[in-house]
């Protein structure tokens, strides 16, 4: 049996009459790589708020290792290991690559409160940040402001930001969303190269992405989790083609 990591019991989030997330009971064990899946507005990125603290639930628990984080604000759970990425990036874009991934050191390394003095002269917060740049290929363009980087490097460093915060749960929100099919393959690359004893959870649309990456996927349909299983049995469910898997078929038909 896996250890589990993170855990939803009956977490619900209400917005007035609709019902985002309905209960939903969720394990992601330690170095899962697990897929979240289904049609838009089925509540993905609500229950991802939910599990990061941005959002909190209706009714509901939240537990990280066995320990109930339900109350914990976005700040603790980062501290706790929780990182995640955004469906839309939030990044300093008129910072340099390397100043953004020193920021998420240095606020994991505790040397944030008075950010850029000391952290221009601690060399470990920037040795590391290099290094991690170098992990995911963006060395080369450390020095270059954000806001001039093609968009799919902009969301790799978005990865790099979560990953400088040494995460033991990666929660990543459609990832490659918004970027170009012939720069995506350098966000899957990175994912797939992301080191195994990192949980992730991936919200993707791409069933090929979904398939290639994911050893267990749950589909989750108007707010509750409508099945869950390894890519073959959720492949294999007619029911799940019919609600989800034909749209987003028709989806990549249509354009
Ligand atoms: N802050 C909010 N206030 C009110 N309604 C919201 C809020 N956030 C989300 N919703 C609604 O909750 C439902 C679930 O939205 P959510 O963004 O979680 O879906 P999703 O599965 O991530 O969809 P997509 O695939 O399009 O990203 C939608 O009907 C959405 O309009
Ligand atoms: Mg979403």
């Amino acid at each position: 049996m896996s250890e589990t990591r993170l855990e939803t019991r009956a977490l619900s989030r209400n917005f007035g009459a609709l019902k985002a997330v309905q209960a939903v009971n969720f394990k992601l064990d330690a170095g899962a790589r697990h897929a979240l899946i289904g049609p838009n507005g089925a509540g993905k990125t609500t229950f991802i708020n939910l599990l990061t603290g941005v959002l909190s639930p209706s009714h509901g628990r939240v537990l990280l290792e066995g320990r109930d984080i339900t109350g914990t604000t976005q700040a603790e759970r980062v501290k706790l290991g929780i990182a995640r990425t955004f469906q839309i990036n939030r990044l300093f874009r008129g910072l340099s690559v390397l100043e953004n991934i020193c920021i998420s050191v240095a606020e994991r390394a505790g040397a944030a409160a008075s950010m850029f003095y000391p952290a221009g002269r601690r060399t470990d917060i920037i040795d590391e940040s290099m290094h991690l740049l170098h992990t995911l290929k963006l060395a080369e363009t450390a020095h270059y402001r954000v806001s001039e980087l093609p968009y799919g490097r902009q969301r790799l460093v978005e990865l790099a930001i979560a990953l400088g915060l040494k995460p033991e749960v990666l929660l990543l929100d459609e990832p490659a969303a918004g970027v170009p099919s012939a720069e995506s393959h350098i966000i899957l690359d990175a994912i797939e190269r992301l080191p195994n004893d990192i949980a992730v959870l991936i919200i993707e649309h791409d069933m090929d992405v979904v398939f290639r990456f994911a050893e267990r996927v749950t589909v989750m349909v108007s707010g509750a989790v409508f099945a869950e299983g390894t890519p073959r049995e959720i492949e294999a469910n007619p029911q799940i083609r019919e609600v989800y898997l034909g749209q987003a078929v028709q989806r990549a038909d249509h354009g």
